[in-house]
């Protein structure tokens, strides 16, 4: 009994020297068998790695997502080569007005006691409908307007939204009267709020409001943004035109 106790520890002492060495090459550079080799390197995430590019080829649908968190608020997304796709990633520069800071949430926000929304008349829309762009701007349009305003404008943008109809809300103008507001003007009051209105600056970016200002001025000229056969802007010109001046 004594005997085969001590022959098994030997055979066990074997088999584990035996386990040992196995797991030994002769390669210098090799860690040698890794039984758990998750245990020696976690499977990587790689946050900044450009998924879009996988052995020098291109994947589109994968390009420009993010693969691990959000940037940090504030942070300015700049990608693309052309000013005018890339000016509409930098930051506003109009500063919300300081009456603006108890009404809107402004709480660290650049304020002026300068009125910008007066000025804010003569900015014009940097992105411009054609007849090329034309259906995807007032589609993207119909989308955010449909999640982000509706409720309050309404689907004709008359100002019934269910939030009105509901009496939850009041005061929601008809668009059709706001017809002399100028882009620059609604891109401001979208931006920072006006009246009942409350900022959406968190919500969209520049490019998002910019679209939905082309989706409020078809509500104005159901033309606004069409194009006939040849290409030819179908709204007169001072609606069609994005310049403030041309509005007036
Ligand atoms: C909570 C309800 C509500 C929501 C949501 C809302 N609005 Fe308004 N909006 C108003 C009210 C109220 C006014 C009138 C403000 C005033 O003139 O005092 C207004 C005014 C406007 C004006 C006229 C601005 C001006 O300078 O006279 C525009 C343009 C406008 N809204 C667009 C939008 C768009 C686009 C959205 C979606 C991103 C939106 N609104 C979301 C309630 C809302």
């Amino acid at each position: 009994m004594k005997m085969n106790f001590k022959a098994l520890a030997g055979l066990t002492m074997i088999a584990v020297t035996g386990f040992i060495l196995g797991s030994c090459t002769s390669n210098p550079d090799s860690s040698g068998l890794e039984y758990m080799p998750d245990m020696y390197r976690s499977p990587a995430i790689e946050p900044y790695v450009d998924y879009g590019e996988v052995r020098g080829k291109e994947h589109m649908n994968m390009k420009m997502t993010l693969s691990a968190m959000t940037p940090p608020a504030g942070a300015i997304p700049y990608y693309g080569t052309d000013s005018a796709t890339v000016s509409l990633m930098l930051p506003y520069f109009r500063k919300a007005n300081i009456a603006f800071r108890e009404t809107h949430g402004m709480y660290g926000a650049d304020l002026t006691t300068t009125d910008e929304y007066t000025l804010a008349a003569s900015d014009m829309n940097p992105y411009k409908v054609t007849a090329a762009n034309s259906e995807e701007i007032f589609k993207k349009g119909k989308e955010l307007y449909t999640a982000m305003c509706q409720h309050c404008h309404g689907e004709k943008g008359d100002g019934n939204g269910p939030m009105v109809i509901s009496g939850a809300y009041a005061g929601v103008p008809n668009y059709m009267d706001r017809a002399a507001v100028s882009d620059g003007q609604m891109f401001y009051s979208i931006y920072y709020g006006k009246g009942a209105m409350g900022s959406h600056r968190s919500q969209l970016n520049k490019k998002e409001i910019w679209t939905l200002v082309h989706y409020v001025n078809r509500f104005q000229d159901p033309n606004y943004g069409k194009f006939d056969a040849n290409g030819l802007a179908m709204a007169a010109p001072a609606a069609a035109d994005t310049t403030a001046a041309a509005k007036k």
